[in-house]
């Protein structure tokens, strides 16, 4: 039995997918989808192979010529989902599973009317990193197996669906009041990649390989604040290699979309929350961009290896953003996420081996251990290889490990290995072993500097012996300033602090969700009254994880504000997607 993965039932000597051939009917009234995953296999086999599946109904299962087939479904095993086993005949490279979602399927959301932007018509979506690809289809659910796909989406006749795939084509469906579109995935990608969304549709062109798609309420906005993305994409070219995945397009999803994005490739879904209107958090349209070679090309073997995804992904994100904006830019972003790493390594302990970058997740949820961790450790770590070497040294080493593990798995050991091998010697010299393998931040992490990152971190550091940033001067500071000097802030202030605060600089009206949430987290912990109702606002306004998980435990660790974030959820618990839902029962102690 070769099973590599501590998250999945596959096991390669069974038998290995590499195509998928998806049918299924988007049941609005239900709750769920209905049809048929066909699978090929990379050769015929025969006897057991087993599949990832999560509260799947299953109905029938047979060959390419029709023959039924035995399976079984085994109990389910918590987070793992249950294992589903089929009995293959001798010489089979393709077989069909008749199947239907549950309700509670873990990978989909599906809103009413009103919990949209149009408020008239219901919306799917799909998140399937990390491990709920197996709730929406049957399939080898580890980021090592990785296929290409068809598929085939019915839907009500006034919706769109939307995929990772190549743009899909409405056509005529059986029944007047649907209609189909079929697309196609030639790219081979892992599960976690799979992605659906069904709603009223508008798109924009915003360059030659991109649109943007969103509800015709947000279209607009959408396509000014994403104006730059052709500058992202030829950027990121320059600097890592020809774009592989031929269209990037992307996809503005509802408020309830529970991450800032996701790097779906061909078609990246994002938060609303990035509509600042001034283009001030369009770094996480680069960030998924750069996983088209961080990630989906260059693929974490798994969940133990999720650094090299996202440290990487990070660090790409900041070399983009040098290209479009400055160095001072990646210093102020630098700081922002380092103050986000303290702030886990805090949240975990320092000795914590979820702060090492390799990690064994074995018996563990990964949505419950999810942090900034691999991304923001794991960005030092490659800032520093890049130190080390040169600029101009670490700029060919990453083509080389692109083009060396494009749309392959790689486990941390095989990058240490290509390491060695192409950088003799700067492993050892950067002490990699204690980065990768040991707890905290090693006293060789890079160190980030600009004038007014100093300044604005000294102010913040000296607010309790008194200093207060003059209004004149802080009214001109970036977004990025703000989050910098809100992040240097103790935690809890005096609520006339709050006051003068909240009166000097209009904070509580700022339309930067993230300054908003790192202002209405001390207006919270401080207890401020006269923001609850803004509090409250916000946290109705969307289910973005990064926000809403960190506010609410602010609200709960207070004594008097204890009650008031039990009322919130209670109020908001149905329009939070379940993965957030559940992280928020956890934090409220539900
Ligand atoms: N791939 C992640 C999102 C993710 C990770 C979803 C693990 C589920 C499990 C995506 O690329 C991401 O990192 N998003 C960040 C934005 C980024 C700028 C750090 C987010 O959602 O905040
Ligand atoms: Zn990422």
């Amino acid at each position: 039995m070769a099973r590599r993965d501590p998250h999945s039932y596959t096991d390669l000597d069974q038998g290995e997918v590499t195509h998928l051939n998806l049918d299924v009917l988007v049941d609005f009234e239900h709750h769920c989808l209905a049809g048929t995953a066909t699978l090929t296999l990379k050769s015929p086999v025969s006897g057991p192979i087993d599949l990832d599946t999560r509260d799947l109904t299953i109905d029938r299962i047979a060959t390419a010529d029709d023959q039924e087939v035995a399976w079984t479904l085994a109990p389910t095993e918590s987070f793992m989902g249950a294992k589903l086993t089929v009995e293959l005949p001798p010489g089979t490279d393709r077989f069909s599973i008749h199947y239907r979602t549950a309700r509670e399927a873990s990978a989909l959301q599906w809103l009413e009317p009103a919990q949209t932007a149009g408020k008239t018509h219901p919306y799917l979506f799909s998140q399937c990193q990390p491990i709920h690809a197996r709730s929406m289809v049957p399939i080898q659910d580890s980021p090592r197996v990785r296929f290409g796909y068809d598929a085939r989406i019915t839907v009500p006749a006034p919706l769109t669906a939307v995929m990772s795939a190549a743009p899909g084509d409405r056509r005529a469906a059986p029944k007047p009041d649907q209609a189909v579109f079929q697309f196609s995935m030639p790219q081979p990608i892992p599960a976690y990649l799979l992605a659906l969304a069904v709603g009223n549709l508008e798109a924009r062109e915003l360059g030659p390989r991109s649109r943007v798609y969103a509800e015709p309420e947000m279209i607009e906005s959408a396509a000014w604040e994403f104006a730059d993305v052709d500058k992202m994409l030829l950027a990121a070219e320059e600097l890592f290699s020809p774009y592989r995945w031929e269209r990037f397009d992307f996809l503005v999803m509802p408020p309830s979309f529970p991450y800032g994005g996701m790097e779906n490739p061909r078609l990246t879904f994002l938060t609303p929350t990035l509509l600042a209107g001034d283009r001030s958090l369009v770094n996480v349209l680069a960030h998924e961009l750069a996983h088209s070679w961080t990630g989906n090309l260059v693929t974490n073997a798994t969940m133990n290896d999720f650094w090299l995804n996202e440290g990487f992904t990070v660090w790409a994100e900041r070399r983009i953003l040098e290209r479009l904006a400055d160095e001072e830019a990646v210093a102020l972003a630098s700081a922002i996420g380092y103050n986000g790493l303290l702030g886990e390594i805090e949240r975990f302990g320092e000795d914590s081996p979820l702060t090492h970058l390799k990690t064994d997740l074995s018996g563990q949820d990964p949505d419950e251990v999810y942090s900034v961790v691999p991304y923001e450790k794991g960005y030092l770590f490659v800032a520093l290889l890049e130190q080390t070497v040169g600029r101009e040294r670490f700029a060919q080493f990453i083509r080389d490990y692109i083009e060396r593990f494009g749309f392959t798995s790689i486990t941390t050991e095989e990058f240490e290995a290509f390491v060695e091998q192409n950088l003799p010697g700067t492993l050892q010299k950067v002490g990699a072993e204690q980065w990768i393998r040991a707890p905290g931040i090693p006293s060789n992490s890079p160190r980030f500097e600009s004038s007014a990152l100093n300044q604005t971190q000294t102010l913040a550091a000296d607010w309790s012996t008194g200093a207060r940033p003059e209004a004149a001067v802080a009214q001109k500071w970036s977004p990025e300033l703000w989050q910098i000097y809100l992040q240097g802030l103790p935690k809890q202030i005096a609520v006339e602090d709050c006051a003068l605060l909240d009166e000097t600089f209009h904070l509580s009206g700022s339309k930067n969700a993230e300054i908003l949430s790192c202002w209405l987290k001390i207006a919270a912990a401080s207890a401020y009254e006269p923001t609850f109702d803004r509090i409250d606002k916000f946290l109705g306004s969307m289910g973005r994880m990064k926000f809403v998980k960190p506010l609410f435990k602010t609200l709960q660790g207070g004594a008097t504000t204890q009650a008031l974030a039990r009322r919130i959820f209670a109020k908001y618990a149905d329009s939070y997607h379940p993965i957030a839902r559940k992280g928020l029962e956890q934090i409220l102690g539900l």
